[in-house]
C-alpha cells in the first residue's frame, strides 16, 4: 500500500531506476563534476576550498570532493539527497545561486558512479548520508531510500532523537557501502579538516565500454583526463556541428578536467585543488576583444491559455 499524505492521498514515489536515467542529462563527465563544485561555492555554503582527488578505499577507487563550507544538519542532508528541493532562490545573498533545480547532486555524482556517501558536519552535528543504486539493487528496493545517521560532532554519539531510523539507517550503510565501521566513518569525518564542511564519496566509478574507467587518472598525476577513444567522439561531434575546423585539433577543456576547470567560472568564488595542485584560473572575459553581457535566468512562468492546454 502506498504511504499516504496527509491529505489521505497516495504520495508519488521514485524508482531507483530513474537515479540512472536522470544522471544521462550528463553527456559528458565533466559537466558532472562541476555540479559538485557549483555546490560548494554557492551563496548559504560559500565554501573557500574544494578538493578533488581519486583515492583508494580497500580494493575501490573513489572520487572525493571535500568542501570547507557551511556543512549541513540532518533535514538539509535529507533535502540534498531528494529531488527538487532549493532555498537557494530565496536567499538575500548579494551572490546568484547558481543551483535551482533542486537536482544537480543527484543527476551529478550518480552519472560519475553507482554509488556516493556523503559526510558532512556543521559545527554541532555530524551527519553520514547514502545515495547508492547498488545498496536499493541488493535489498530489490521499490523506491529509492536514503539512509541517513546524525552524531553529536564533540562526543561522535548517535543521535536516535532527531531522526528515528538512525539504527536502521546505520546498519544499511555498514552493510551495504565501503565503509564497515563507525570508526571508518569517524575517520571521513576527520578527514574534513574544517569545523564545518562536507565529503562527498563516490564509488563504482562510471566505466567506458572497454571495462576501463572512464575517466583516464594516470597519463597525468595532477588531472582528470578522458581517454583518446572518447576525445576523437568528441570531435566527431564538434566537427559534425560546424565548431571545429577539419584541421583544428580539439581544445584542451574537452579532455582535461583542470583545463576545464580553469575557465569554468567568470568569477572563481572557490578555490578548486585538484589531486593537490591548485587550479589556475584563467580569466576568459578579461582575454575577449568584443565583451557582449547576457545573463541567464531561467523563467518558470507559464501562460494559461485555454483551459486544457500550457503553452
Ligand atoms: N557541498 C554542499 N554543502 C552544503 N550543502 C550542499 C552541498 N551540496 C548540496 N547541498 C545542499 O543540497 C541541495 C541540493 O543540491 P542540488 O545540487 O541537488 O540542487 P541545487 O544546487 O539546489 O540546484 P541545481 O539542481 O540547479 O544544482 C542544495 O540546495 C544545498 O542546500
Ligand atoms: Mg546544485
Amino acid at each position: 500500500m502506498a504511504r499516504l499524505s496527509e491529505h489521505g492521498i497516495r504520495l508519488s514515489s521514485m524508482s531507483p531506476s530513474f537515479l540512472n536515467s536522470n544522471s544521462t542529462s550528463h553527456t559528458w563527465p565533466f559537466s558532472a563534476v562541476a555540479e559538485l563544485i557549483d555546490n560548494a561555492s554557492d551563496p548559504g555554503v560559500s565554501a573557500k576550498q574544494i578538493w578533488i582527488d581519486v583515492v583508494d578505499e580497500g580494493d575501490q577507487r573513489c572520487l572525493t570532493f571535500t568542501d570547507n563550507g557551511s556543512g549541513m544538519t540532518p533535514n538539509k542532508l535529507h533535502k540534498m539527497l531528494s529531488f527538487g528541493f532549493t532555498e537557494k532562490g530565496s536567499g538575500k545573498s548579494s551572490q546568484q545561486a547558481i543551483g535551482v533545480y533542486g537536482n544537480g547532486f543527484k543527476s551529478g555524482s550518480m552519472r560519475l558512479g553507482r554509488d556516493a556517501l556523503i559526510f558532512t558536519k556543521n559545527g554541532g552535528c555530524q551527519s553520514v548520508g547514502m545515495l547508492s543504486q547498488t545498496y536499493l539493487h541488493n535489498i530489490k528496493a521499490q523506491a529509492v531510500m536514503v539512509p541517513i545517521v546524525p552524531f553529536n560532532q564533540q562526543t561522535n554519539i548517535l543521535l536516535l532523537v532527531v531522526t528515528e531510523d538512525s539504527t536502521a539507517s546505520l546498519a544499511a550503510i555498514l552493510k551495504h557501502s565501503i565503509i564497515s565501521s563507525e570508526e571508518q566513518i569517524h575517520a571521513h569525518f576527520d578527514s574534513i579538516h574544517s569545523k564545518k564542511g562536507t565529503k562527498i564519496l563516490i564509488w563504482n566509478i562510471r566505466r567506458a565500454k572497454d571495462g576501463k574507467t572512464e575517466i583516464d587518472f594516470e597519463t597525468d598525476p595532477t588531472d582528470f583526463r578522458l581517454p583518446e577513444i572518447q576525445t576523437e567522439e568528441i570531435k566527431k561531434g564538434l566537427s559534425n556541428s560546424g565548431s571545429l575546423r577539419h584541421h583544428q585539433n580539439i581544445p584542451d577543456m574537452y579532455y582535461s578536467l583542470r583545463a576545464y576547470l580553469s575557465i569554468l567560472y567568470l568569477k572563481p568564488r572557490t578555490q578548486v585543488i585538484l589531486r593537490g595542485k591548485k587550479i589556475q584560473a584563467r580569466l576568459v572575459s578579461k582575454k575577449l576583444s568584443y565583451i557582449e553581457h547576457d545573463v541567464y535566468k531561467p523563467q518558470f512562468s507559464v501562460s494559461y491559455c485555454d483551459s486544457t492546454r500550457y503553452v
